[in-house]
């Protein structure tokens, strides 16, 4: 069994971040959310792994390698541009051979890993199997409508009045027949190929097409208001470590983990929390559900339910929640008599203040 790693798309609904970052590369608890992918692939017994890129394939070879770090051997696929993740599968069709494969959306996030789905696709005999969550806004995602015995009646992409509130998760498997699905379908109306296309072809050619429930939890990331929720979900698992520096006039309660070389001072910290390596907090407050990037600098701040990337700065700034912040940014009080907020934003940034 291989794996097939999509990580192109533009990931326009994270800009600005994703105009010098890859969208699968923002991280969650401080680790890249590609990262859990490529170790949930491991963990199922793969290691032969191929990664499609596409215009931040730079990063994503950087970030990756050989994939020697998960324990996997990865071929990089680069696709000239966002044709479709069913386009995806069509580019890597030398690399995946004739052996069944598991295909990963880089930016889907699922607690529980893959070693089930990927156990009972082997056991199962299936040439797909999908998972399917419920899902509050289904009309962005591709959408199954179930019968009455569990059997997948109809599958669509981003339907404008779905049929039912079942998504389709990122995470699916596939017997080489997708190959044949894959040069049939013609593009959608937004003229990509859409796996979802692909895998109603292979239902209406009576080839063996199964869904599974996802148990556990499930997240697309293209969005912020998920990837702080995933944020959320890693850091209630985490192990407590102090490898840092806190003194005494700190005080942390609740699950946090303070990464060599980062500075604690004067502060109150309510976990959970990471503070990356090298990072500063100090006479600042840091609430639940926080990480903080690598060498970052708080003082007199307060921050809660938020991720800062490397790098930035927080300066006497009080109560920041529900945020991304990207790398070395940085975010101070303004100084002056005038009453006004002085902003230097990126293009496509989103900034909520309570003026
Ligand atoms: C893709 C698929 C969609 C699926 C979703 C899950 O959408 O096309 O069927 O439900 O991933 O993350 P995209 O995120 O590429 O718009």
């Amino acid at each position: 069994m291989k794996a097939l790693v999509l990580a192109g798309g533009r990931g326009t609904r994270l800009r600005p971040l994703t105009h010098t970052s890859a969208k699968q590369l923002v991280p969650v608890a401080n680790k890249p959310v590609l990262y859990y992918g490529l170790e949930a692939i491991g963990d199922a017994g793969i290691t032969s792994v191929g990664i499609i890129t596409g215009d931040t394939g730079h990063e994503i070879r950087q970030a990756v390698g050989d994939g020697s770090q998960f324990g996997l051997e990865v071929t990089y696929i680069p696709q000239e541009a966002p044709l479709g993740l069913a386009h995806c599968v069509l580019i890597a069709r030398d690399f995946l051979g004739d052996e069944p494969f598991v295909m990963y959306l880089g930016d889907n996030f699922l607690v529980d890993g893959i070693t089930g789905l990927v156990r009972s696709f082997e056991q199962g005999g299936f040439d797909a199997q999908i998972l399917l969550t419920k899902v509050a806004e289904p009309q962005f995602y591709g959408v199954a409508e179930l019968g009455p015995a569990g059997e997948i009646l109809r599958l669509e992409e981003k339907p404008e009045f779905p049929n039912s509130d079942l998504a389709i998760v990122g995470v699916y498997t596939f017997s080489p027949a997708v190959h044949e699905a894959v040069r049939a379908i013609r593009p959608s109306a937004r003229g990509e190929l859409e796996i979802t296309d692909a895998i109603q072809w292979l239902i209406d050619n009576d080839f063996r097409v199964y869904s599974h429930m996802v148990c556990g939890y499930w997240k697309d990331t293209g969005r912020l208001r998920d990837i702080l929720e995933c944020n959320r979900i890693v850091l209630e698992g985490i192990t407590p470590d102090v490898a840092g520096t806190v003194d005494r006039m700190s005080e942390m309660t609740g699950r946090i983990i303070v990464e060599p070389g980062a500075v604690v001072e004067n502060s109150v910290l309510r976990g959970p929390i990471v503070v990356g390596a090298d990072a500063k907090i100090t006479s600042s407050y840091v609430g639940p559900f926080t990480s903080i990037g690598r060498g970052c600098v708080l003082q007199n701040a307060e921050i809660e339910y938020s991720i800062v990337l490397d790098g930035s700065r927080v300066d006497g700034v009080s109560r920041i929640a529900h945020s991304l912040i990207g790398r070395n940014v940085e975010v101070s009080r303004a100084t002056g008599v005038s009453n006004t907020h002085e902003l230097m934003v990126g293009d496509h940034s989103k900034i909520q203040v309570r003026a």
